[in-house]
């Protein structure tokens, strides 16, 4: 079993290096901790990036997670490996690009490149950001699965991961007390889903939501809030059409862990948003 104490980051390609400045810092309010001329790293958070950008194809993306045991890198390339599972181990090079001592990666069923970190950098300085968006971390994805229950067994066989609550048959799972850091959605395609990012309160939504309508960034759902993890939220559409997520999911799961329950929601907008707000996002839509 592979222990993984986190998501750490999302990588994600795009061909416009300036325009992902421009909207990470101005309109998420993410904060640029360095730039070349073929990549871009941000912070949220106390850690060194959590969101980077390299000049690619916007196709190729990439999320990871931190192992809880840094030692166990080893042991995990041998089980997946093993488990004839597509992986490998990244080079040095490769390694600094990523600001970690030590990484591999791997495909899923889809074949969404997951990376798993040991190490990772911290910045040594706090967030801070150009605009108070109350962003307090990046929160978890949506991953696109073609074919949700597969790739939740694939999940459930090798990593600690659990399961929350489901939506239709899509898993909303977690590796700690936070509700999800992962949700597999069935489409056709692989790649990342939303990316969320977790802010404080109610009321930075809804700034974001007037913020975002005088900059003139389309809402794909909300404002609303999640009957699942319970947090408040708002959809938006970012570069090369990646749609992004400010949420203050408030719900942890700790205590006894054997009396928690996954629930079961419907494939259903109800299931999205216990408000009435009506999703424009493909992979949420029955
Ligand atoms: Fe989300």
């Amino acid at each position: 079993m592979i222990e993984v104490r986190d998501i750490h980051y999302a990588r994600l390609g795009t061909r416009d290096l300036d325009a992902a400045e421009r909207y990470a810092t101005d309109i998420i309010g993410l904060q640029k901790v360095e730039r070349s001329s073929d990549r871009l790293y941000l912070k949220s958070d106390s850690r060194h990036h959590t969101l980077a950008y390299f000049l690619g194809d916007p196709a190729e993306q990439v999320i990871a997670f931190e192992l809880k045991d840094w030692s166990t890198l080893g042991a995990a390339h041998e089980q997946l490996r093993a488990a004839d599972v597509p992986c490998g181990m990244g080079s040095e090079a490769e390694a600094a690009d990523r600001h970690v001592e030590a990484f591999m990666w791997f495909l899923d069923p889809t074949g969404n490149r997951i990376e798993l970190v040991a190490r990772p950098h911290e910045a040594g300085r706090r967030y801070f950001p150009t605009r108070d968006a109350g962003i307090l971390g990046f929160g978890h994805v949506g991953l696109c699965s073609t074919d949700p229950v597969r790739d939740q067994a694939f999940w459930l066989s090798n990593f600690n991961t659990l399961v929350s609550d489901w939506i239709g048959p899509c898993p909303l799972l977690r590796v700690n007390a936070r509700h999800h850091q992962m949700a597999l959605f069935a489409a056709k395609r692989k790649g990342i889903q939303h990316i969320n990012h977790q802010v404080a309160e109610i009321d930075d939504i809804m700034r974001a939501w007037y913020f975002l309508n005088e900059k003139k960034i389309r809402i794909v759902f909300g404002p609303g809030r999640h009957p699942t993890s319970g947090g408040n939220f708002l959809y938006f559409e970012g570069p090369d059409g990646m749609i992004f997520e400010y949420s203050n999911s408030d719900r942890t799961i700790i205590g006894d862990l054997s009396a928690y329950k996954p629930r079961q929601f419907p494939l259903h907008p109800t299931s999205f948003c216990m408000w009435g707000s009506k999703p424009d996002i493909a992979e949420f839509k029955e």
